[in-house]
């Protein structure tokens, strides 16, 4: 322990730290309403402890859940996490395998659960690529939630933002071709309305976990304006305190987006 940690001063920050993550309310209205997470470092977890890969990745899922828990406990009304990027096909064969069985048994398992806490599940990204059994699953998961509302838990597998981005505007040219829309009408949220996210709110907060600061490929439109959050914790290692921690530091952000801060007209 340092020292200045037991002088009165150092004692006095710690317990405002602590204070200040305890704030976290269920309900507060400065919680973000979406927040989206880059879960990175399951590997460089494993490696620390002489494991393989695989069991970071299971230790990950574990955390996916605790968040999962959390965000219905405080209120949060959409989670998204980045599972399985279109650029992580390029990981090897055995990895790429363990993580799509990996999906397939734990949203076997944890379906009916979180079903139960009203939770909606939806998939963002290339779904039909996936393993035909996995595609399958995903479909009736997504069917057997669609009414809940506590919490939309959006799961981003094979997702590209890029892949995203030129799908909505294949969506947007065949709806041009096939009722004569003028190019110069296209808005902003008629082309939002073929993402993945059609008719959600953008993420408030974006979480990295890993140290590394980087986008990574992840919600390219959406991210216009989120507060981002990095922190050098490895994924399997962020649980409901380091989550909290996250949600105390966007309480603190100022947004703007682009104006000036309320009250500060003159
Ligand atoms: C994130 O952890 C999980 C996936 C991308 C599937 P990583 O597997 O990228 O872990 P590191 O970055 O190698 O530590
Ligand atoms: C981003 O992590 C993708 C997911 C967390 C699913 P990566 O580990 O694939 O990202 P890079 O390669 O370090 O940018
Ligand atoms: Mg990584």
């Amino acid at each position: 322990m340092k020292l200045s940690s037991l002088s009165p001063k150092g004692l006095f920050h710690r317990v405002r730290r602590r204070a200040a993550v305890q704030t976290i309310q269920p309900g507060d209205p400065r919680l973000p309403q979406h927040v989206a997470i880059i879960m990175d470092g399951n590997g460089r977890w494993a490696r620390k402890r002489n494991l393989p890969r695989t069991a970071g990745h299971e230790a990950g899922l574990q955390i996916a859940r605790e968040i999962t828990q959390e965000c219905v406990r405080l209120g949060i009304k959409y989670l998204t996490l980045y599972a399985f990027s279109t650029e992580n096909w390029k990981r090897p064969k055995h990895e790429v395998s363990f993580l799509m069985n990996l999906f397939y048994d734990s949203l076997q398992k944890v379906t009916t659960e979180l079903h139960d806490e009203e939770v909606r599940i939806r998939f963002l990204g290339h779904i039909d690529q996936l393993p035909p059994k996995l595609t399958a699953l995903i479909k009736q998961v997504e069917r057997q939630t669609a009414g809940n509302q506590r919490l939309t838990l959006n799961l981003a597998i094979n997702y590209g933002g890029r892949h995203e981005i030129i799908q909505a505007v294949q969506g947007l040219v065949k709806k041009a071709q096939e009722q004569g829309l003028e190019p110069d009408t296209i808005t902003e949220e008629q082309f939002a309305r073929f993402l993945f996210t059609a008719g959600q709110p953008a993420p408030d907060l974006l979480i990295r976990t890993s140290g590394e600061q980087r986008i990574s490929n992840f919600m390219l439109w959406q991210t216009a304006y989120t507060e981002l959050y990095f922190t050098s914790t490895l994924w399997p290692d962020f649980g409901p305190d380091s989550f909290r921690a996250a949600l105390s530091a966007y309480k603190r952000r100022s947004r703007r987006f682009g104006g000036i801060k309320e009250g500060r007209r003159k």
